[in-house]
């Protein structure tokens, strides 16, 4: 798998991760709340209740002694009020509830679009472009515009691609063979360095790749000849269509390690950096 591939799986892991972590914290803070279900909800409540009171009207005075219970009563309606306890379902969302829902949703939200935003970036269009399928045109016509006149070289770049096409050498050297990457007589070369990464310009004059950061210098082909460079340049899997058109498939890289002996001759003239 390529790296952004990779990337697209390890943001894909966190996400999943945070989502999960996300959870388990709002189940360990709901168990934690004082209104689990089994534990009642103080409120208060206000009922009618019938008392007996002393009946109005003139009092005799009280003998000494202990209190008898033959004094004249009344009934009476009064409203008085009482706690009582209720279950959470009864009692309806609480405060803290609905601020712990509300930051759970907030936090939800902002992993979701932060998770579509990376998806987004990383993810190749579908419409083309790097990390897809890139039509080049006619095969033939390409082939054509890379060899001059004079039987020099002139590499056709691609920006869509990020990819240099060039002819492959006839017979194809054998550490090509095999990996699909050449196809009607063309190579697709990836732009970037493999030291650190530069774009690397073509050099008419000498006939190669030469990166103007360190000084890493390639053949017509993107065979390594000198330089800080860990390899030759990278070459994207390729294929011809049924009308002839080369179709670059630059999500799928393969690698050419340096190489004792270049398949094709460079430098053939003056550099065109001076590193
Ligand atoms: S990035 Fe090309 S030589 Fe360092």
């Amino acid at each position: 798998m390529s790296a952004d591939i990779w990337i697209l799986v390890g943001v894909a892991a966190v996400g999943v991760a945070a989502v999960v972590g996300a959870l388990v914290v709002a189940v360990r803070r709901r168990g934690s709340e004082p209104f689990a279900p089994e534990v009642a909800t103080p409120v208060r409540e206000r009922e009618l209740v019938s008392v007996a009171v002393p009946a109005e009207g003139p009092t005799e005075e009280t003998p000494p002694g202990p209190p008898v219970d033959d004094t004249p009563t009344q009934i009476e309606v009064r409203e008085v009020a009482r706690v009582v306890e209720v279950s959470p379902e009864q009692a309806g969302v609480t405060r803290r509830q609905f601020f712990n829902r509300a930051l759970g949703a907030t936090f939800a939200t902002f992993l979701t679009g932060f998770g579509l935003a990376s998806l987004s970036f990383l993810w190749p269009k579908l419409t083309g472009g790097f990390g897809s399928d890139v039509n080049a045109g006619k095969v033939d016509e390409l082939l054509k515009k890379t060899v001059n006149d004079d039987g020099t070289i002139t590499p056709v770049y691609l920006p869509e691609a990020k990819a240099y096409v060039v002819p492959a050498p006839d017979p194809l050297p054998a550490i090509y063979e095999g990996k699909n990457v050449v196809a009607g007589g063309v190579f697709a070369l990836y732009q970037r360095c493999t030291h650190l990464g530069c774009r690397v310009p073509w050099c008419g004059a000498s006939q190669g790749f030469e990166c103007p950061c360190h000084g890493s210098k390639y053949s017509v082909i993107g065979e390594y000849f000198t330089g800080p460079a860990p390899r030759s340049l990278d070459r994207f899997v390729v294929e011809l269509n049924d009308a002839g058109e080369l179709i670059i498939k630059t999500g799928q890289i393969v690698q050419t390690p340096r190489l004792d002996r270049l398949n094709v001759p460079y430098p053939q003239g003056p550099s065109c950096i001076d590193i």
